[in-house]
């Protein structure tokens, strides 16, 4: 038989739901590449990672892994995770007001993944799942690919992006399935008050629409950790996410947990999510045991971390808000800022953004990609980098902005 000459040039199908698949925090960084290609040094404000800024991963979180990795701890472990750990993460529940048991807690790979499974095992092929506009991205890349819709509810930049309760509401259907709310808030700095969280628990159970509670910033609010949410009302329909990525400084470990609310009315989907969980093994298995060490040990960093991150936000907030044709509500939480610049007609935030790269090798990302409208002029800025640092980079913003500006 002939062998048959296949072009090499042919390329192998790949499947649709990959298009809709978008991820603005990494993508935008080929574009930094070409940037640097041409000798431009590029600094990096577009991912949230504390790590490369200089904090480091507190010392007993790096011994527990190394001890579990000596102790032998490298097989599998459980899926759901180790006891002691989801023992650990039901301990922290309860002592910050939400009573709840190990059996409810599965450790994920990050809040990532429990963002994935809880999607996964909840949302049907074109339900509709209530997301805050901006938002942050991987809801709506993971809704992309279940073939669901995200329905975006509006958060007011003139109200320090608290969200817009009565829009929300009116957005609910037959076929919501979930609603997000992501406190403290990436892409906008945003914490909400008591009062706000008790009308999202509410609204929750008025339409009996499971509440998935992004908490993964929870202890970086700068007046000080804020409850979980599900502590407002133990038996509401609450799942909640959270790791050791960010307020305990562990982004690559991968280590991370959600809690399903005590209600009855959420068995089903405990069981869901953890037969979705079965099929990916487990979560990295040394790295649980940090988990441990971080919930019942000292949290001293977390201090030194929430007051680094204050003082850069308020050196961001008075430059941006410095600049000519730009405002910028202050964050009260996390490490990001949601700045909006006055476009000229015909001008869309990536113009802004890349003209900014291209010019400046400050890379940020534009607000559209956390679902913003493209005219809006909004961008996000990762305020980690030192003062200093921080204060050259908004020099530099601000004579990019007088020019862009200028000339459009
Ligand atoms: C709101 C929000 N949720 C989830 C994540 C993912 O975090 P993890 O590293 O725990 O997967 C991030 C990371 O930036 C985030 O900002």
């Amino acid at each position: 038989m002939s062998r048959m000459a296949v072009p090499i040039s042919t390329a192998l199908p790949v499947a649709h739901r990959v298009h809709g698949f978008t991820y603005a925090i990494r993508n935008i960084v080929a574009e930094a590449r070409k940037v640097e290609a041409l000798g431009i040094g590029v600094r990096y404000l577009n991912i949230g990672d504390p790590i490369p800024f200089g904090f480091e991963t507190p010392a007993h979180l790096v011994a527990a892994v190394e001890r579990a990795m000596r102790d032998g701890h490298n097989g599998y472990t459980p899926s759901p995770g180790i006891a002691e750990a989801r023992e650990a993460v039901a301990n922290d529940f309860t002592h910050r007001g939400l009573v709840t048991h190990p059996d409810r807690v599965l450790l994920t790979s990050g809040t990532s993944e429990g963002i994935e499974l809880a999607l996964g095992a909840v949302v049907n092929d074109g339900d509709d799942v209530l997301v805050p506009t901006p938002t942050y991205p991987l809801y709506t890349a993971v809704l992309a690919k279940l073939g669901a819709r995200p329905v975006y509810y509006r958060t007011d930049p003139d109200r320090g992006w608290l969200p817009d309760l009565d829009h929300l509401e009116s957005l609910i259907g037959p076929r919501t399935r979930a609603l997000v709310v992501i406190d403290p808030n990436n892409p906008t700095g945003a914490v909400y008050p008591e009062s706000v969280r008790r009308e999202l628990v509410a609204i929750s159970e008025r339409h009996q629409v499971l509440l998935l509670a992004d908490e993964v910033y929870g202890d970086l609010a700068y007046d000080g950790p804020v409850p979980p949410l599900g502590a407002i009302a133990p038996e509401a329909p609450i799942v909640s996410f959270s790791s050791l990525s960010k307020a305990y400084l562990a982004p690559g470990w991968r280590a991370g947990w959600l809690a399903v609310g005590r209600s009855p009315r959420l068995d089903d989907v405990l069981a869901a999510i953890k037969k979705l969980a079965d099929g990916r093994l487990c979560s990295p298995g040394p790295m649980q045991y940090a988990i441990t060490a971080a919930l019942n040990g000292p949290r001293d960093h977390q201090v030194a971390f929430r007051a680094a991150l204050a003082l850069r936000a308020e050196l961001t907030t008075r430059r941006l808000n410095a600049i000519p044709g730009m405002r910028c509500a202050a964050p009260r939480g996390a490490f990001y800022a949601m700045p909006q610049v006055t476009l000229p007609p015909g001008r869309t935030d990536e113009d802004y953004v890349l003209g900014l790269l291209r010019a400046t090798g400050v890379l940020c990302v534009y607000g559209s990609g956390f679902g913003a409208d493209p005219a809006g002029g909004f961008f996000r800025v990762v305020y980690l980098a030192a003062p200093d640092e921080l204060s050259s980079i908004y020099d530099a913003v601000a004579d990019f902005t007088g020019r862009f500006l200028a000339a459009s």
